[in-house]
């Protein structure tokens, strides 16, 4: 049985990590004229970071992770490539959270070579200590043990994934309530019964 350790974070949770995130870069005295989101997981933080800086400027480039053939270590791409003109501006990229490092690692590289600011300094909600390879500027929260956060806008994408990982290990839908816990140790926020009507919707259920 997979054991994978996950954390449901709650929208509240979400605005106070964004929230202290803005006020330690305000102890900073950093004021970024444009805030670049990682979508899409930074999407949220970024603009809750934009309302306390009161920074009018929100732009967002996506970066995404896929896994090349006969290779399993995923890469971190930028998917719909753009240029812009930020000479001259203070720049601040947001995401969720600093994993492994790369979309930070990443977004910072591209901006820089793209968008070519005067500064860019990164923040993310939460840094896996153990196993980032890069440290954020700004970090709300230093995460010591590695932990899947299952932050509120994935929780359908989340559960399809955690669930669909249960049934190929041959988990069958009456023991999926008791094996969730097991295997996760928390309580699906979503009702499984949603998520397996979905995923039929999606095809997702052989
Ligand atoms: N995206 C990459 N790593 C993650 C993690 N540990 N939790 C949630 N989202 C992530």
């Amino acid at each position: 049985m997979p054991k994978i350790p996950v954390k449901v974070v709650t929208w509240d949770e979400v605005v106070e990590w964004s929230t202290r995130l803005a006020e330690t870069i305000k102890e900073d005295k950093y004021q970024p004229d444009v805030i670049i989101a990682i979508a899409r997981g930074g999407l949220v933080p970024a603009r809750i970071v934009a309302d306390v800086l009161g920074v009018m400027d929100v732009l967002s480039i996506k970066v995404e992770h896929w896994v090349e053939t006969a290779s399993h270590t995923p890469q971190a791409k930028v998917k719909y490539a753009y240029r812009l003109d930020l000479s001259g501006k203070k720049t601040l990229i947001v995401d969720d959270i600093t994993d492994t490092g790369d979309s930070v690692e990443l977004a910072k590289k591209y901006v820089s070579e793209n968008f070519s600011p005067a500064v860019i300094k990164t923040a993310t909600m939460q840094y896996i200590k153990p196993v980032a390879k890069v440290k954020p500027d700004y970090v709300a929260s230093i995460v010591e043990d590695w932990t899947w956060f299952m932050y509120p806008w994935n929780y359908w994408e989340d559960e399809i994934n955690l669930v669909r990982k249960l049934m190929n290990e041959g988990v069958k839908t009456e023991e999926l309530e008791k094996k969730f816990l097991e295997s996760y140790g928390v309580k699906p926020p979503v009702p499984l019964q949603k998520i397996l009507q979905e995923m039929k919707r999606r095809d997702l259920l052989s």
